[in-house]
């Protein structure tokens, strides 16, 4: 074969643990409500930057350092992190990975979130903790999309590793990763419940 793939794009996804997620996803969706109920100055927020849905983003970020339901995860979380680098073949020996920040996502019908990326981080990713039948998925672009502005489209069948968008479904009791530079949305939840996920930045030193 003389041509080959190079500077690859890597997406992560598996289930937290194989069996028995029932009850920790049960606590997380009961705290997720709480947070809510609680945190004025997120719902504040949200109002103007993830309308019609919550998220503790700008306000309670650091999850997994005051909640021990959060904590109990960011354990489950840390395996799949390190799995996820070593397929990226980070040099990590030696060196701490860690999460810094862990906050939640309620998005009720029709509420969506648009393109963005994750600052200050090298791999982010997502848990799905509720998620009703038909809602979102979480949506990649191709990092160099803004480069082939004189290239003819993609054909519909293109191949997996050629596509310019992948969508991932958000199914309860899955992990998604990603490093952090790599630009995704969430199109708007046309399920009619809520959707309810956990999202995650890790740095390393
Ligand atoms: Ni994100």
């Amino acid at each position: 074969m003389s041509t080959r793939a190079w500077f690859s794009t890597l997406i992560y996804s598996e289930r937290l643990q194989p069996t028995g997620l029932a009850r920790l996803d049960e606590e997380l969706a009961e705290e997720c409500h709480r947070i809510r109920d609680h945190d004025a100055a997120g719902r504040r927020w949200s109002s103007k930057q993830y309308p019609g849905g919550f998220t503790s983003y700008a306000s309670m970020a650091q999850l997994h350092r005051m909640s021990s339901t959060f904590a109990a995860l960011e354990k489950k979380l840390r395996v799949h992190v390190r799995r996820f680098a070593r397929q990226l073949d980070l040099e990590l020996r030696g060196r701490k990975v860690f999460m810094t920040d862990c906050w939640v996502n309620i998005m009720p019908e029709n509420a969506a979130h648009s393109l963005h990326l994750h600052p200050l981080s090298f791999i982010s990713g997502t848990y799905y903790v509720r998620t009703p039948p038909g809602c979102s998925g979480l949506k990649f672009e191709d990092p160099r999309l803004d480069r082939f502005m004189a290239a003819p489209p993609r054909r519909a069948d293109a191949r997996p590793g050629n596509r310019q968008f992948v969508t991932y479904p958000a199914e309860a009791g899955q992990v998604i990763l990603f490093e952090s530079w790599l630009r995704h949305e969430v199109t708007a939840n046309p399920a009619n419940d809520e959707r309810i996920s956990v999202s995650f930045n890790y740095n390393w030193s």
